[in-house]
């Protein structure tokens, strides 16, 4: 894979379902004795209601291996005890081995850590504000989503004109730490960590300090909120799939660490027994390292559906490569990214007079004039080589030369126009090959262009005296649609050839939802920037598009098991598409 691809990842974390590893971290100690590690396992017996005497159970289990119930008390992390018979337990890996072969054990896997993979999308896909509405069975649809948390002061969930919570409700919510409460709409709310380990850059509670939680929860079942818009771009009402609905919030996702498997597992435990109907989860485990009965989204999600709930969940973000898609199991909802017909420009206007087209949200108004212009090689240290430089990177650039000025860069990671502002620069002219069909978020002036664009510019710049170029704010341009992302991860099924996924696709790029406070709209060295909406893309935002639209079925047919909801979807699934229409 290409440098850009790499780390393309890595800082649009926030955005993208990315299934790296990250297992040494569950590793802690450094004497063979804390060699210890967290395991999930497996019983073969049903789960009982009766908590206790499962918990002994699985203190019995860990004591028979162990050799004493001071050991296994120590070891134990975890019951599972509602809907599946398991226990997370630290141990050492000959321990667990011993205990895989063990009688009456299904099955025992390391616990690993996992990274997380609106408004003119719904009336793209053809589901008006005006959509025709159950609304009595509405208000009783509760959506669960597994993520980074949420943000209770948001008014897309804020409970005017919304009763109690349903009967069957049984979930809690309660006063945490930076987290306001619940009300009539955001009705539940818990979080999961039970590697116990201090996240630095993360509160323990529910509260999303990422935005991507609050975004996706906006998208399933925001209420509709008037005028919403990141800067002016992308105005509109800001709405869910099914605005009547109760949210709950189960946060499974930590700023430093990731997704474990651990407290997954925990998420679903707790979303089937409070009574959720459904439940959205945009987070991705790396194909390869999963199986059916190892990968805890897959196996969450079954004790879901034995219970009548439906999982939907990403595809990944992995794509174009082939057999990149992850949440394979046939009893999981799909869900791929596709494109709506609204797209974000900037035009960049030379010194020559000649105007070229990026892509990218910027929302810096310019001063009415021409900045100067030139490449990175041309503004790097004494001690930097001209071709390192030419990615803009810190290390390469001198600061002095590019005081003032707009720099053209090769993309080498997102977040350079940081590093130029941060110097003294004016912003930056991004070139790359990828990711040219969804739009970053520039925390000064900067686009992102082709490389046929990039090369004019460059060219430009060789034969002028007194190269210079102004970027404009971004305006939004109609384009054919629909279309799959470049990143949506593809199949055929790495698990299973003869099952296709993934199921679906539905609109995942540039996607306008409730944001939080507690972060800047980049995340960025300098930014200081706030939203309350902001644009987002990735096959976590295509997901609880499709859970939406599961929850809007279910409210017409309450009684429709999950596989006859997807198929309910999938079966009546009508083109929607402007590239035949003249416009
Ligand atoms: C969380 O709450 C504490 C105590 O009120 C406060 O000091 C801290 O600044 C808050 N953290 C954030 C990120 O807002
Ligand atoms: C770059 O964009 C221009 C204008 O949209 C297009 O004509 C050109 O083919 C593109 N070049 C590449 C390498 O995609
Ligand atoms: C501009 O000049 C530099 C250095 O002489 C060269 O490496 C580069 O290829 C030139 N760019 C274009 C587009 O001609
Ligand atoms: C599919 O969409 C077209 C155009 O919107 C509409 O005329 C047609 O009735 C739809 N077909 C079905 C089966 O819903």
């Amino acid at each position: 894979m290409s440098r850009e691809r790499y780390i393309h990842s890595l800082l649009t974390l926030s955005h993208l379902l990315i299934c790296i590893f990250n297992s040494l971290v569950a590793a802690n100690g450094d004497t063979q004795k804390d060699l210890q590690e967290f395991y999930i396992v497996f019983l073969r017996d049903q789960a009982v209601d009766d908590v206790e005497s499962i918990h002994q159970t699985h203190i019995n289990v860990l004591s028979n291996l162990k050799g004493s119930e001071l050991d296994a008390e120590e070891s134990l992390v975890h019951s599972y005890s509602r809907n599946f018979n398991a226990f997370a337990a630290k141990l050492h890996e000959h321990e667990a081995n011993k205990l895989s072969s063990m009688e009456g054990v299904l099955s025992v896997f390391r616990n690993r850590y996992h990274k997380l993979h609106t408004t003119k999308s719904w009336d793209f896909i053809g589901l008006p504000m005006t959509a025709r509405r159950k609304l009595k069975i509405e208000s009783n649809t509760i959506v669960g989503l597994l993520d980074t948390g949420i943000t209770p002061e948001s008014e897309s969930f804020a409970d005017n004109g919304f009763g109690p919570p349903p009967a069957k409700w049984k979930g809690s919510c309660g006063h945490f730490a930076n987290f306001s409460g619940c009300n009539n709409k955001l009705i539940g709310a818990k979080y999961f960590k039970l590697d116990g380990n201090e996240d630095p850059s993360d509160i323990l509670s529910p509260i999303d300090v990422d935005g991507h939680g609050t975004h996706t929860s906006s998208t399933l079942a925001g209420n509709l909120v008037p005028g919403a818009s990141l800067f002016g771009l992308a105005k509109g009402t800001a709405r869910g799939a099914v605005p009547s609905a109760r949210v709950a919030a189960y946060k499974v996702c930590w700023a430093s660490s990731g997704c474990s498997d651990m407290d997954i597992l925990a998420g679903f435990d707790a979303a089937i027994n409070d009574g959720i109907d459904v439940i959205s989860i945009s987070i991705g485990v790396l194909p390869l390292w999963g199986d059916y009965v190892t990968d805890s989204i897959a196996v969450g999600a079954f004790h879901a559906m034995r219970k009548g709930i439906i999982t939907v969940a990403s595809a990944g973000n992995d794509g174009p490569r082939k057999a990149t898609v992850a949440n394979n199991a046939p009893w999981i909802f799909t869900v791929a990214a596709s494109g709506i017909d609204r797209q974000f420009r900037s035009n960049v206007v030379l010194g020559s007079g000649k105007t070229v087209s990026g892509i990218g949200v910027n929302i810096f108004d310019p001063k009415p004039k021409l900045y100067p212009l030139v490449g990175g090689d041309a503004v790097a240290k004494n001690s930097a080589s001209p071709d390192d430089a030419r990615y803009c990177s810190q290390e390469s650039m001198d600061p002095h030369k590019v005081k003032g000025k707009l720099v053209l860069c090769k993309l080498g990671m997102w977040g350079l126009e940081s590093v130029v502002k941060g110097f003294g620069g004016i912003g930056a002219i991004i070139a790359t090959e990828e990711y040219l069909d969804n739009a970053q978020i520039f925390m000064a002036p900067a686009t992102a262009v082709n490389t046929t664009i990039s090369d004019t510019i460059g060219e430009y710049i060789n034969t002028t005296t007194s190269p210079s170029a102004v970027i404009y704010k971004s305006q939004e341009v109609k384009i054919p649609a629909p279309f799959i992302a470049s990143f949506s991860s593809r199949g055929p099924n790495p698990w299973s050839n003869h099952l296709l996924k993934p199921d679906i696709a539905a609109p995942g790029i540039d996607i306008l939802a409730s944001y939080t406070p507690m972060k800047s709209l980049t995340g960025l060295k300098g930014d200081t920037i706030h939203s309350k909406f902001t644009l987002m893309s990735g096959t976590s935002m295509s997901c609880p598009h499709v859970a939406g639209v599961a929850a809007y079925v279910k409210s017409f047919h309450p009684n429709w098991s999950p596989a006859a909801i997807k198929s309910a979807i999938m079966t009546t699934g009508n083109k929607t598409s402007n590239i035949f229409l003249s416009s």
